[in-house]
């Protein structure tokens, strides 16, 4: 018998088997095909504002073409918008950043790469919270770091705290850490205080301090406080996609320290060239729109209103206090320990799409579903119309 000689199949990456799948995306994906069919789906599983692009900004990028000529920019971005971002500082906080320490980036998420990157060496400790958004977990992984998970709790309010971080170093020491406010899955927010206490701490202990400020101009009572306010070392994480509406256009930024900025541009300069240069124009213009970007906030405002009052009718009754971002973070124990199931039951028999707890925290998100209330106030008030159909009565 004649024998097929095997020929040999290169193996995937190692590292590859640590990065798990974006279970929001994968619902988003299992929507698509229920609507290929014809079927209908309130979209709440995403974290994506409805609402287009504000008006200046389309009309910057329409605008913008020379001849139809769309090129590369500085790696860091162009000089207005890096200038117009810094004032954001000042007018915002009363914040005073140098322009030359705006770095911009590909949406916040090339912001993470950068910044781990340039921070810290293979295998470092990066202390990140449970539950947390997942892209932390998973993009520390890619690169081979080693993501430490603190548990927020009840007592804590949720958040991230200076002695729980001073805790997980005392365990095995960290190379940083990681926070974010408001938060996303739970949309609680650390204050002015407890912020300023985290960064002393990082100073303390010598440790890097990130902190991601995407949903910021998202809140529903005080305004967010910037971690630079207290602590002009940290390293912040910033966006266009969510206040601004602008999640296709890939733009956001970072701010480092000054020592932080040639070494971030070599990264950036070889890792993606440079931002896309239509965002950096419709971004820039995107600063001239408040009163339309207030008028969408104030719509999530009223979905916010009516699901913290609806929900609990439903039997969906422990809810984290949502004071910014647009999400509720939902204990659905009383009808499940498997939300992954129960969210591909809800999809399929009701038509709601929300995402399962899992993507937020491995140990406790089985129980949990995250709704977005980032649609529209139509759809927010269907999806409550249709759980109210599905959900067992309690
Ligand atoms: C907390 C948090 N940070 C970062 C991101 C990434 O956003 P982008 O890359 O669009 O700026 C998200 C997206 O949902 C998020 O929730």
């Amino acid at each position: 018998m004649k024998t097929v000689a095997q020929t040999p199949v290169p193996a995937l990456a190692g590292r590859l088997k640590r990065v798990a799948p974006y279970l929001a995306m994968d619902v988003l994906a299992a929507a698509a095909v229920k609507e290929r069919r014809g079927e209908s789906v309130v979209h709440m599983e995403v974290g994506q504002p409805s609402a287009p692009a504000p008006r200046p900004a389309i009309e910057a990028a329409r605008a913008a073409p020379d001849g139809g000529r769309i090129g590369y920019t500085e790696a860091l971005g162009i000089a207005p918008l890096r200038a117009r971002i810094a004032r954001h500082y000042r007018d915002a906080y009363g914040v005073t950043v140098a322009p030359e320490r705006v770095v911009v980036t590909t949406g916040s998420s090339a912001g993470f790469v950068l910044a781990f990157l340039s921070l810290f060496d293979a295998g470092a400790r990066v202390a990140i919270t449970a539950p947390g958004y997942p892209a932390y977990r998973n993009i520390l992984q890619a690169l081979g770091l080693e993501p430490v998970v603190v548990r927020l709790t009840r007592a804590d309010g949720w958040i991230m705290t200076a002695e729980a971080i001073a805790r997980a170093h005392a365990e095995k020491p960290l190379a940083g850490v990681l926070a974010m406010s408001p938060a996303n899955p739970s949309g609680t927010m650390i204050g002015r205080e407890p912020l300023a206490e985290i960064g002393a701490t990082c100073r303390r202990l010598g440790l890097w301090f990130i902190s991601d400020e995407i949903y910021h101009g998202l809140t529903y009572a005080e305004p967010a406080t910037t971690a630079l306010a207290s602590d002009d070392d940290a390293v912040v994480i910033n966006s266009f996609s969510k206040y601004y509406c602008m999640t296709g256009w890939r733009i956001g930024w970072i701010v480092v320290p000054e020592r932080l900025v040639r070494p971030v541009e070599r990264l950036a300069q070889n890792l993606y060239i440079s931002p896309p240069y239509l965002s950096q124009v419709a971004a820039l213009a995107a600063f001239e729109a408040t009163e339309e970007l207030e008028a969408v906030k104030a719509s999530y405002a009223r979905n916010r209103a009516m699901l913290l009052e609806e929900l609990p009718r439903l039997g969906i009754a422990e809810l984290h206090p949502v004071d910014g971002a647009f999400y509720v973070y939902a204990d659905v124990a009383r009808f499940t320990n498997d939300a992954v199931a129960f969210s591909k039951r809800m999809l399929e028999e009701a038509g709601v799409a929300a995402t399962p707890g899992a993507d937020f925290d491995a140990e406790e998100g089985g129980h949990y579903l995250r709704f977005s209330f980032a649609g529209s106030e139509d759809d927010c008030r269907e999806a409550v119309r249709r759980l109210r159909g599905w959900l067992p009565k309690v």
